[in-house]
């Protein structure tokens, strides 16, 4: 069956970014003028997916804002002669493809946002898309999930190897063997493991293709660990009943998703913006010339 269909989570409390998160969504802070979540939903549709659910939950409402739209401003914008900004406003309205939007009324965890998406996917695989991490690759994350997908018909998850002190930050997978360049055979995911006790440093990022059996598994799912209910739970017990593959991502993930990552993708997406890549490399050559002086006699002290 074609994968057609995509859930984003967004109804996360944004604790990492708080006090920023008090009243607005961690979703529609901009990396350099563009909100993390337009980003996803182009990769959504860079990827061939047609319709996408928004998980919300209290004070998102800009997120629906943010893709309607906006009569007002672009009279305004057209009056003035500002066509650039006015085409730019309109394609977020035209990106072409259907969103619908759902609540979750408490964040009780990950797994729980999935569950709201279940009338949504019906019984058809789907892609989960998470906004905190932003992927860059010739073909996009999603694409790729769904291209294994279409020769495996078997439930996804996209992993990365990551420094093997930070594994407890991630749900991480216990690898069997590789069937094929990339793609790994599983067989447990442990969500956040402690140091000592983690599997593999293979960790899942923010990009699953699931089949429609998971939902059952999250009805039935018990809060894991920080007393939420775990997506990575359901997925390994999914495991148990139908395989459930990793894929290995090989392009460049951006964690925006805490602050360093999101100032770091900010700096390195702002060198490539055609409004003000020149003016940041200069000034970030500047910035780090004195930072450079600074250190040196730091050190002679
Ligand atoms: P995170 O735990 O990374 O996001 O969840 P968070 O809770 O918003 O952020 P912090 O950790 O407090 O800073 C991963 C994704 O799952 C969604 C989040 O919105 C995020 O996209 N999520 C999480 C939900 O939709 N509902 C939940 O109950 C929990």
């Amino acid at each position: 069956m074609k994968v057609r269909k995509a859930v984003i989570p967004a109804a996360g409390l944004g604790t990492r970014f708080l006090p920023a998160t008090k009243a607005m969504p961690k979703e529609m802070v901009p990396i350099v003028d563009k909100p993390t979540i337009q980003f996803i939903v182009e990769e959504a549709k860079k990827s061939g997916i047609e319709d996408i659910l928004i998980v919300t939950g209290k004070n998102k409402r800009s997120i629906e804002d943010h893709f309607d739209a906006n009569p007002e401003l672009e009279q305004d914008l057209e009056e003035k002669g500002k066509t650039n900004l006015l085409h730019l406003t309109q394609s977020i309205t035209n990106l072409g493809i259907n969103l619908y939007f759902t609540r979750q009324p408490h964040p009780a965890g990950l797994g729980d946002a999935i569950l709201r998406a279940r009338s949504f996917v019906g019984d058809e695989p789907f892609a989960v898309m998470l906004g905190d991490d932003l992927m860059d690759d010739k073909v996009p994350l999603t694409k790729q999930l769904i291209n294994r997908y279409n020769k495996t018909h078997a439930s996804t998850i996209a992993v990365m190897p990551v420094p093997h002190e930070e594994v407890s930050k991630y749900g991480v997978i216990e690898p069997a063997s590789e069937i094929e360049p990339g793609l790994i055979n599983v067989k447990s995911f442990v969500e956040k493991p402690d140091i000592d006790k983690a599997p593999s440093d293979y960790a899942i990022i923010g990009r699953y293709l699931l089949t429609p059996e998971i939902f059952e598994i999250l009805a039935h799912q018990k809060p894991g660990r920080g007393g939420e209910v775990q997506l990575t739970d359901a997925i390994d017990t999914m495991n148990k009943t139908q395989r459930v593959f990793a894929h290995v991502f090989n392009g460049e993930r951006h964690d925006v998703g805490n602050k360093e990552g999101y100032l770091e993708t900010s700096i390195e997406y702002g060198l490539s913006h055609p409004e003000i890549k020149d003016e940041l490399r200069q000034y970030i050559i500047k910035m780090g010339a004195e930072l450079e002086k600074e250190d040196k006699s730091k050190k002679k002290k």
